[in-house]
């Protein structure tokens, strides 16, 4: 945990954002993998780790802002828990840790919160996403389930989104933390990777050293030679000479705090010259992206800088054609890059998605508004302000069945060479992922340097093997 005055004071910044009311906050509980007591490892839901901060299941909260009063609700580990879990810091000792003077039994929320309701008192809550805590919410608010998300409240989401949105000093240090080992990461799988092992050994390498760096994976990592598919979690694949690798993968740190790298590298000791001529438009759009991110600036536009390089890169190539900027604002390089440039990072990898993508990525005035395949998929489009974590990830992707598609009914067929568009069928996907913050000057990539450019990759793939 951090100090306690950084939770009190993160508590009062809240109250005094939203004024009056009751603020319930519900921590995560465990989650059964195949029974009850088989539980998959436990995650803290982020927003009660960054008032509360603390990690243990079945927990709740409430601020109440007119008589100023922060109750957590839990129980002490009974005898039983002790026995199979061992005596563990107790409840009232992590409160206190968090600057929390009054703990409840864990049953008591439902009549606090009746007695709340029963005096027209209003209780804001967050959009729940876990069943658990739907049932739970439905429970003690008597809400039908499919009216929960309806009836969460804006004014305590907005007031969530603003303060986690702008990161801290301590928070920031974590974020570095998080970075640099998952860079370290990297360095360590682009050192180890030969053909003939398959990608679960990579996987599995990546998990040990998350692990042993005290935190764990902030996501699945994708370890693919299949990096055209862009959350591939198969992990079945051998390395062959000539493919390329795409890794993806970033840990979280003992805080919760989570790293988002990605460097895609060949399994041979270098790239072809297809390879390299690919990953270099990834990486100018990368560089591109990059340099314009500073306060003031819509990340909406850095996510447009990094489309037209790409697309200037692939009609230097042959692959698209006609007026660039015509062909991103119609959608047409979508062929090659499907998704957004990046997305908010903090707590959670795309942080606080959780509390609405209206709220995180965009604003009143900058709405998302759009249909269109590739923009529908971007996060974050709204001005950046210092404080910001966010990563920066433009790629290339060669996806069969779209360009088969596409090319059947003539798709773009102004800004698409769908002739030498076939030669890269196999081809499969590249993407440069790095993380930064939004400094009042600029920005900072956050963690240390990891090997970029294909010459820097080259380099460290003419030791691996
Ligand atoms: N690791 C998931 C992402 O890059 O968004
Ligand atoms: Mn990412
Ligand atoms: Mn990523």
């Amino acid at each position: 945990m951090f100090t306690k005055e950084i939770y009190i004071n993160r508590r009062k910044q809240l109250a005094s954002s939203i004024g009056s009311g009751i603020l319930l906050f519900l921590g995560n509980e465990e989650s059964p993998m195949n029974f009850k007591d088989n539980a998959y490892h436990f995650r803290q839901d982020s927003t009660f780790l960054y008032y509360f901060g603390i990690q243990e299941p079945h927990l709740a909260a409430v601020m109440d802002l007119d008589e100023d009063k922060t109750i957590v609700f839990g129980d002490e580990m009974s005898l039983d828990d002790i026995v199979w879990m061992g005596r563990q810091e107790t409840l009232h000792e992590k409160c206190t840790a968090s600057g929390v003077e009054f703990v409840q039994a864990s049953a008591s929320l439902k009549s606090y919160l009746a007695n709340a309701l029963a005096k027209t008192r209003q209780v804001h809550f967050l959009p729940p996403y876990r069943g658990e805590n739907k049932i739970r919410l439905a429970s003690v608010l008597h809400l039908p389930i499919n009216q929960l998300a309806a009836a969460a409240s804006i004014v305590f989401i907005k007031a969530v989104v603003a303060q986690r949105s702008i990161k801290s000093a301590e928070e920031i240090q974590e974020l570095h933390h998080a970075a640099s080992v998952s860079a370290d990461i990297h360095l360590m799988v682009m050192q180890l990777a030969k053909p003939g092992q398959t990608e679960r050994d990579l996987v599995a390498a990546i998990q040990q050293a998350a692990v042993a760096s005290g935190g764990q994976l902030a996501y699945p990592a994708i370890v693919t030679t299949r990096g055209e598919i862009l959350h591939n979690h198969y992990y079945g694949n051998t390395l062959k000479e000539g493919q390329l690798v795409l890794n993806d993968s970033g840990v979280e740190t003992a805080l919760g705090y989570a790293g988002d790298l990605t460097r895609t590298f060949p399994v041979s000791k270098k790239f072809t010259v297809e390879q390299k001529a690919v990953y270099d438009i990834v990486l100018e759009a990368y560089q591109q992206a990059t340099s314009l991110l500073s306060p003031e600036v819509r990340y909406l536009d850095v996510h447009l800088k990094a489309c037209k390089t790409l697309a200037t890169g692939l009609k230097d190539m042959g692959l698209m054609k006609g007026n660039i900027d015509d062909a991103v604002e119609q959608g047409a390089h979508a062929m090659f890059f499907q998704c957004g440039t990046g997305h908010m990072m903090g707590l959670d990898v795309h942080d606080m998605e959780d509390l609405g993508e209206a709220y995180v990525g965009y604003t009143e005035t900058l709405t998302k508004n759009t249909a269109q395949f590739g923009l529908k998929s971007l996060r974050l489009g709204k001005q950046l302000e210092p404080g910001y974590v966010l990563t920066v990830e433009p790629g290339i992707y060669f996806i069969p069945e779209l360009m088969d598609q596409w090319g059947a009914s003539n798709r773009f067929n102004d800004y698409i060479n769908y002739d030498k568009l076939q030669a890269f069928r196999d081809f499969s996907g590249i993407r440069v992922e790095d993380d930064f913050l939004i400094t009042s000057t600029g920005h900072e990539m956050l963690g240390k340097p990891l090997a970029l450019t294909t010459a820097e990759i080259e380099a460290i793939r003419a030791e691996a093997y």
